[in-house]
């Protein structure tokens, strides 16, 4: 199954990893503020933040590990460990909840086989459930990588996750 996530298991980066890394450093360092836009990059490029990284990313832009670690914390679209290519964001807002969002997160957790924070064994799906999508006319809602779906019902669930399974999605 293919990735774009090329870990090891000691959590840093491959060689091929490391050399997209430097070079998305490069390409952010003269930036006057580059840190958040480089950590962005390299996500969208690796899937994730090494971090065996974070001293090389700290160096390269004048900062201590410690202060690249905080924003890496801090931001909830940081991740530290490879997630599956699609991310299932499911809405546990107040408008999705009344309106079924409970049951749709317990169907999709049932059709990946997985909870909350986790990534299905194939690294397709990672699951999470957000305070809201900001998409509350369209509740309950859920994303999958960059798609929104509104107006769900538990029944929709299975064809739409299938739709990435079968790669009908990229
Ligand atoms: S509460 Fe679900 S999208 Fe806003």
């Amino acid at each position: 199954m293919a990735t774009k996530n090329e870990n090891s298991s000691s959590g840093g980066a491959s060689e091929r990893g490391r050399e997209r890394i430097l070079t998305l450093i490069e390409k952010h360092r003269a930036a006057r503020w580059p840190l958040i836009p480089l950590l962005q990059a390299i996500q969208e490029e690796i899937g994730y933040i090494p971090p065996a990284a974070v001293r090389e990313i700290a160096e390269s832009l004048g900062l201590f590990p410690a202060q690249v670690q905080g924003v890496i914390s801090f931001y909830a679209q940081f991740y530290t460990e490879p997630k599956g290519k699609y991310l299932v964001r499911v809405c546990r807002g107040t408008s999705c909840h009344v309106r079924g969002g409970r049951e749709v997160l317990a169907t999709v957790k049932e059709n990946l086989g997985i909870d909350e924070g986790e990534t299905t064994s194939d690294m397709l799906f990672s699951l999470e459930s957000v305070a809201c999508l900001g998409t509350c006319f369209l509740s309950p809602a859920m994303m999958v990588g960059k798609d929104y779906y509104g107006l769900l019902a538990p029944r929709k669930i299975p064809s739409i996750l299938k739709n990435y399974q079968k790669g009908k999605k990229t």
